[in-house]
């Protein structure tokens, strides 16, 4: 069986889109959320007779999960895969792996830490590709941040953000989300792990209001939201020396002294409590991390109902 699709979309990182079209997906992904809340169930369903498989070669809570209801709740069917059973990438090509799962199924989620592999699948597969998680990115993580960001301070446009940490996946997708949206990005890092030289250029040239340095609570003065992620990524070696090295970079209630009271802290999580962030912070009132957990199910849902042709107008949400 061959599912034709006229053209497709992938979700593969923020610097992909316009700001338009990432302001189309959020605002799917609220309309789309009140109407779950108002009915008590979901209305919208743009997946509907849609198979979507999801593949994980790392381990997943919020992504597997929050994509599995996802896609059930858009009226799709999940499947799921991991990469040690199908061996993505040592049995066979990436780009056979891509085409036969497209003869399959109208989408893949995949969580592989090889980001060139993922645009190599996307390139091959005939169907979406959606990136759960990169070594290079985490774009849904994003979407969902910004979603949780405006439920609980304002439109991001206007935002003072700070990160407070190493440079990962997660803040390459916020750099590339500061030259789309146009927010201020102050970044704390020590100098070993800053971010990369190319895509801070890249975000720059594009407009971006990023603020560079190693101390934190410079990097945390008069911001809205302080993010953090663990200090040891999928994928880290040096665990002993990253933890060292990053002792001075929790988030605690001292470090947020500076930042505005309305100050919200987001985590994509999984946290390492008394590490990165400590209790009184993720139980305290300035955490967003349950809210930001909660939104990846509803910010998944605005990105797939757009690569599969939903948009917005006065009248709510056209389906093609
Ligand atoms: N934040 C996030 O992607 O969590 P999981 O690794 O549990 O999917
Ligand atoms: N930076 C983390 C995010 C986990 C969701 C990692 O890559 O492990």
């Amino acid at each position: 069986m061959v599912y034709l699709m006229t053209k497709k979309l992938d979700f593969i990182d923020i610097a992909d889109f316009s700001k338009e079209e990432l302001r189309e997906m959020l605002n799917l992904a609220k309309a789309v959320k009140a109407r779950r809340q108002s009915v008590g169930s979901s209305q919208d369903k743009p997946l509907k007779n849609k198979k979507i498989v999801m593949v994980f070669e790392q381990p997943s809570l919020r992504t597997r999960m929050s994509f599995d209801v996802a896609i059930r709740e858009l009226g799709g069917e999940p499947l799921m895969v991991t990469g040690q059973e199908i061996e993505l990438g040592e049995r066979e090509s990436i780009a056979d792996t891509a085409r036969v799962m497209s003869r399959y199924v109208n989408g893949i989620m995949i969580r592989m830490l090889n980001h060139t592999q993922l645009r190599e699948l996307a390139k091959h597969a005939t169907v979406p590709v959606i990136n759960g998680l990169t070594k290079t990115s985490h774009p849904c993580q994003l979407m969902a941040d910004i979603l949780t960001y405006e439920e609980r301070v304002g439109p991001i446009e206007t935002a003072n953000i700070a990160w407070v940490g190493d440079s990962n996946n997660v803040l390459t997708s916020w750099i590339e989300a500061a030259a789309k949206f146009g927010f201020t990005l102050n970044i704390a890092t020590p100098l070993q792990y800053a971010p990369n030289a190319n895509i801070l250029s890249w975000a720059k040239a594009n407009g971006a209001k990023i603020s560079l340095g190693t101390d934190p609570y410079a990097a945390v003065k008069n911001a809205d939201c302080v993010i953090t992620d663990c200090w040891v990524s999928m994928g880290d070696k040096d665990e002993d020396e990253r933890t060292k090295i990053l002792r001075p970079y929790q988030v605690n209630m001292q470090l947020l002294a500076g930042s505005k009271p309305h100050v919200i802290v987001m985590h994509c999580l999984p946290a390492t409590r008394g590490e990165e962030v400590t209790d009184e912070i993720m139980d305290g009132p300035h955490s967003a991390v349950f809210d930001e957990a909660e939104n990846r199910l509803h910010a998944q849902k605005g990105i797939m109902a757009f690569l599969w042709g939903a948009r917005l107008n006065n009248d709510g949400i056209i389906y093609p």
